[in-house]
């Protein structure tokens, strides 16, 4: 199965304006920099990776999962931090809803994050990290054409479940990482986003060597091209969306 999301690519024109950003006001880990990339570990078994690109840039979703009962905390320190929470059309930022509660706000890329909290969320069994308390990436989010077709791939490839299925909306679950697939014709919500699809790459933790063998014979049937990259990640392209499916803890 897929356990976890534990990469994420993304592209930005100012790799000095994304460490402001993710270092200085988020407080996240560098893990690594170099002339053209820097890897925040907001997590100890999570890695964002901004490479800097000459091209125009289309923003990505990511939600963070905090615990539940620090998230008042979370929000308090990022406005004193000076981020600005995006806002709904009423004029709120903070949503608070039957199972949880979020807040939505926007990197130095445009990318638009989210940090959300949900009761049913066993605080215990994850240590948070950093000043915003992340406990693991939850959300990340693939505008498509055919949110139908996406998740039965996912679904069919992955073993992924489905909930909030919808023609323009599902969430693709394995583990804690929840796809996000969107139709491009639906808007990101707080604030009315145009959802294009984003340049980058996911990369998602697999439970054991027999999963992605499975998720191999599946790709060759479907005659989807994959290869096998250094460390044992099983590499393919879906709607357009680079991925990863690795085998071991790449950080451990
Ligand atoms: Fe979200």
């Amino acid at each position: 199965m897929i356990t976890r999301f534990s990469r994420l690519v993304l592209n930005t024109v100012s790799l000095q304006g994304t460490k402001q950003f993710y270092e200085e006001l988020l407080g996240f880990e560098v893990a690594f920099e170099s002339d053209d990339e820097i890897r925040f570990r907001p997590t100890p078994d999570f890695e964002l990776v901004f490479l800097e690109k000459e091209e125009p840039l289309t923003p990505a979703h990511i939600a963070f999962e905090v615990p539940y009962s620090a998230f008042d905390e979370v929000v308090a320190l990022m406005r004193e931090r000076g981020i600005p929470l995006s806002k709904w059309p009423d004029g709120r930022t903070m949503d608070r809803y039957e199972t949880g509660q979020n807040v939505y706000f926007r990197d130095d890329n445009g990318n638009l994050l989210e940090m959300i909290s949900h009761l049913y969320v066993n605080e215990d069994g994850w240590q948070s990290s950093g000043p915003l308390q992340i406990m693991y990436v939850r959300e990340i989010g693939f505008p498509v054409e055919n949110v139908a077709a996406f998740r039965e791939s996912l679904v069919d490839l992955f073993g992924m479940r489905l909930t909030m299925v919808s023609d323009a909306f599902t969430f693709a679950i394995g583990g804690t990482a929840h796809a996000v697939i969107a139709s491009v014709r639906r808007r990101w919500i707080p604030i009315s986003m145009v959802a294009l699809p984003p340049k980058m790459e996911v990369e998602f933790q697999a439970s054991d060597s027999a999963f992605v063998g499975r998720v191999r014979e599946k790709l060759s049937a479907r005659g989807i091209p994959f290869s096998f990259e250094e460390g044992g990640a099983l590499a393919f392209t879906l709607e357009g969306y680079p991925m990863r499916l690795l085998i071991g803890g790449r950080y451990e």
